[in-house]
């Protein structure tokens, strides 16, 4: 069974291009290798990420990433099983949402399109990321 994991955070100091990038090209290389898909989602400070792949495999990550003082106030948002990768070709999508929408998410999105993969926690993390954009987005 599929896993996921969604949390909140903030970045310890605002964090550039250049430094997200460094953690980005890192999580690429290990979420291969790991089998671990998901999105990284950075915008004025604030960091939202899902995490998906093999329980044991994204919870060890999920330590990890708490202990990585480059970011605080680490707040799970979900924990569970999915029926489906939401970002299955990604390693690690990466985005600083610059549009008043989610487009661009959404075309990344295969399960949105898909009535038969409606299920509650694909929707449920849709949602998540939905309200962090709204809050998040400064026009
Ligand atoms: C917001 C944030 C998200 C991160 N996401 C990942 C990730 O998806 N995968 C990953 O391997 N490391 C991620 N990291 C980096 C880890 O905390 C850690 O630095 C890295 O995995 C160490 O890799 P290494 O054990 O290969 O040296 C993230 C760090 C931050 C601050």
């Amino acid at each position: 069974m599929m896993h996921s994991i969604v949390y909140l955070s903030s970045s310890r100091v605002l964090l550039d291009e250049r430094e997200m990038g460094n953690i980005i090209e890192k999580s690429r290389i290990n979420n291969a290798e790991a089998d671990i898909t998901g999105v990284l989602i950075y915008c004025n400070g604030s960091i939202i990420q899902v995490l998906e792949g093999d329980k044991d495999a994204i919870h060890s990550l999920f330590e990890k990433i708490k202990r990585d003082d480059r970011h605080n106030q680490v707040i799970p948002l979900f924990q569970g099983p999915v029926n489906v990768r939401s970002f299955d070709n990604w390693a690690m999508g990466y985005s600083t949402p610059a549009s008043r929408n989610m487009d661009e998410l959404k075309d990344k999105l295969s399960f949105i399109e898909d009535p038969y993969t409606q299920a509650k926690s694909e929707n449920k993390i849709f949602s998540l990321l939905q309200v962090f954009f709204k809050n998040n987005h400064r026009n």
